[in-house]
C-alpha cells in the first residue's frame, strides 16, 4: 500500500452539509472526507458557492479570481473550512450559480439547460485546481450525475502534465441520471469521443459518461451494488454497469458518530445512553408536544424523516394508516419535497390526526429530537441505495422498521440475539403493517426484549472511521494501476517479466 500522505484527493459534489445539504449526499460529502482527512489523507472538497451561502458570514477567504475560455464571466474561488474542522473546501462562485434557491437533485424538474450547464461547469472546473489554487489532486472523486463528467474531463484535459490523475464515481442514487441535450456538452468543449456513443435522441445521460470513463465506480452499499446490476433498480443502465462490473464496488456509508451522539447532543431535551435510557422518555414527551400528539409514554411513537419523493414509500404509509390507527401508535413525519405527495400526506394527517402528525421543511434540530424521542423509525423505501436515517435512528435507540432493500438490508439485522430492527421483504401494505405490528407487540408486551433490541442497536458502530480502510485500499488501487500503466508505457521491457518492481521508486 502507498502511504496516506501520497493520496491527494479532490471530492466534488453538488451539496455539502451544513452549507447546502438537501439529501444524504450532503451528509456523506461531509462525513467521509472528514474521516479520510483525520486518517492522514490530503482530501479537499469542491462545491458551488450557491447564492444562499454567504462567504463573509462564514469567514471564507478569496483565493482566486479569473476567467477561463470555456465559460464567459468571472470565476471566484473561496476557501472555507468544514465546520469545527480543518478540512479545506473550495467554494466556486460564478453567475451561473446566482439564481439557485436550493440544490437541484432531479434535473427533469428544473430548467434542464441551465441546471445541466451549472454542473458541467463545476465538473470542468475541477480539473483546473492547479491554476486556481496551486494544488493538484492525484484522484478526483465525483458524486452522482452532477459531477459524473469529471472522469471524461480528466482524460480530455489532464490536470497534471507529469502524472495521470485517477477518478472515482460514486453513485448515490441511480434513479437520477442527469439527462441533458448534447449541445451543452459541445458548448463546454468535451470532445465528442467521450459521449458520441451515448447519445439518445440528441440527449446524453451524464451518469453514463461517468460509468464509462471513471477508473472505479462505487455505490453506497454492497446490496445496492448487486441490485443495480441485475434488477430493474439499474434504471436502464444495467448494461453500462455490467460492462464495468470488475470496477464496481459497494462500500457502505457511515455516520459521524461524534456529532450524532445521544450522550452529548445539545439539541435534544435530555441526554441519554444505553446504560441510562431515562432521558429518552423526556425527549418523547417533548416530541409528542411539538407534534400536538397525545403525551402518553405508553404510545408506540414512530418517526420518519425523508426526502418527500415516491422512492421513500409514503404511499405504503398512507395505505397503512387505517390499520395502524386501531392501535396505540403515533407517527411523526419531517421532510420536504414533492408537492403532490405532501398534499396527500397532509390530507392523511387530517383524516387520522390522532395517529399521524407532519411538519414539512428541513429542521436540523427537530430531526435530532425525532431520533431521540421515537421508539421506532419507519423506512419503507421502495429502494434505498444506502439510507442514513436507519443508522442515526439506531444510534439514538429508535428501532428501524424497514424494507429489506439496498443499504437497509446491509445495516439492519432482523434475527437472533443481535437483532437491531424489523425488516419486511415484499413491498406492499400488508407486509409493512405486519412488521410494524410485530414491533408494536414486542414493545408493548415484552419490555425486556424491546430494551435488549434498543441496547444492541445503540451499540452498533456505523462510524465513518470503520469505512476508512476500505476507501484507502480503493484509492491506492487506482493510483497503483495508473502508475503501473505509465511505467509499462515508458519501460515495457522492464515490466514484462518483473511483477515485483517497485514502481514508487520510479515515480519519485
Ligand atoms: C441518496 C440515496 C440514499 C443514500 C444517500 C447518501 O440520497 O437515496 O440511500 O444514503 O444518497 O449516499
Amino acid at each position: 500500500m502507498l502511504n496516506s500522505d501520497e493520496l491527494k484527493i479532490l471530492w466534488v459534489s453538488a451539496e455539502l452539509d451544513p452549507y447546502s445539504k438537501v439529501s444524504g449526499v450532503g451528509d456523506v460529502s461531509r462525513g467521509l472526507p472528514k474521516a479520510l482527512y483525520d486518517s492522514g489523507i490530503d482530501i479537499r472538497i469542491m462545491v458551488p458557492r450557491y447564492k444562499f451561502i454567504n462567504p463573509e458570514e462564514h469567514g471564507f477567504i478569496r483565493v482566486f479570481k479569473g476567467k477561463f475560455p470555456f465559460i464567459q464571466g468571472e470565476i471566484i474561488v473561496w476557501e472555507g473550512k468544514l465546520t469545527n474542522h480543518d478540512l479545506t473546501i473550495y467554494f466556486v462562485e460564478h453567475e451561473i450559480f446566482k439564481d439557485e434557491k436550493k440544490v437541484c437533485l432531479d434535473i427533469e424538474k428544473t430548467n434542464v439547460e441551465k441546471t445541466g450547464m451549472k454542473f458541467l461547469f463545476l465538473s470542468r472546473l475541477s480539473v483546473e485546481t492547479k491554476k486556481m489554487v496551486g494544488w493538484t489532486p492525484n484522484i478526483i472523486h465525483a458524486n452522482d450525475w452532477h459531477t459524473a463528467t469529471i472522469p471524461a474531463f480528466v482524460k480530455a484535459f489532464p490536470p497534471c502534465k507529469k502524472n495521470k490523475v485517477g477518478t472515482i464515481l460514486t453513485i448515490h442514487n441511480l434513479a437520477y441520471q442527469g439527462r441533458i441535450p448534447v449541445h451543452l456538452l459541445e458548448k463546454i468543449g468535451l470532445p465528442h469521443i467521450y459521449f458520441g456513443d451515448l447519445i439518445e435522441n440528441d440527449t446524453v445521460k451524464l451518469l453514463r459518461i461517468g460509468i464509462k470513463w471513471a477508473d472505479k465506480i462505487t455505490t453506497v452499499s454492497p446490496t445496492y451494488a448487486k441490485e443495480i446490476l441485475y434488477t430493474d433498480l439499474g434504471f436502464g443502465l444495467q448494461n453500462d454497469l455490467i460492462k464495468r462490473k470488475n470496477d464496481l464496488v459497494g462500500i457502505l456509508n457511515g455516520i459521524d458518530t461524534e456529532e450524532w451522539d445521544p450522550e452529548t447532543d445539545e439539541n435534544i431535551p435530555q441526554n441519554f445512553s444505553k446504560k441510562d435510557l431515562s432521558g429518552k422518555q423526556v425527549c418523547k414527551r417533548t416530541l409528542q408536544k411539538t407534534y400536538n400528539l397525545k403525551q402518553d409514554p405508553n404510545m408506540f411513537t414512530l418517526g420518519m424523516i425523508a426526502r418527500i419523493s415516491k422512492q421513500k414509500g409514503f404511499d405504503l404509509l398512507i395505505e397503512a394508516l387505517p390499520d395502524l390507527s386501531k392501535e396505540k401508535i403515533q407517527i411523526v413525519i419531517l421532510g420536504e419535497g414533492d408537492q403532490k405527495i405532501k398534499e396527500e400526506i397532509r390530507n392523511a394527517a387530517n383524516d387520522y390526526s390522532d395517529t399521524l402528525s407532519v411538519k414539512f421543511g428541513y429542521d436540523f434540530r427537530l430531526a435530532r429530537i425525532i431520533y431521540a424521542g421515537t421508539d421506532a423509525f419507519l423506512i419503507p423505501s421502495k429502494f434505498e441505495p444506502c439510507g442514513l436515517t436507519q443508522m442515526y435512528a439506531m444510534r439514538y435507540g429508535s428501532i428501524p422498521i424497514a424494507h429489506k432493500t439496498g443499504g437497509l438490508a446491509d445495516t439492519v439485522l432482523d434475527t437472533g440475539e443481535f437483532k437491531t430492527g424489523f425488516l419486511f421483504e415484499k413491498y406492499d401494505k400488508d407486509s409493512f403493517v405486519n412488521a410494524i405490528i410485530e414491533a408494536y407487540n414486542v414493545y408493548s408486551l415484552n419490555k425486556e426484549k424491546w430494551e435488549h433490541i434498543v441496547k444492541v442497536a445503540m451499540s452498533q458502530d456505523h462510524s465513518w472511521k470503520r469505512r476508512v480502510n476500505e476507501w484507502k485500499t480503493l484509492y491506492n488501487e487506482i493510483l497503483i494501476n495508473i502508475r503501473k500503466k505509465e511505467f509499462e508505457k515508458i519501460s515495457p521491457e522492464k515490466t514484462s517479466n518483473n511483477d515485483s518492481i517497485d514502481i514508487r521508486e520510479f515515480f519519485k
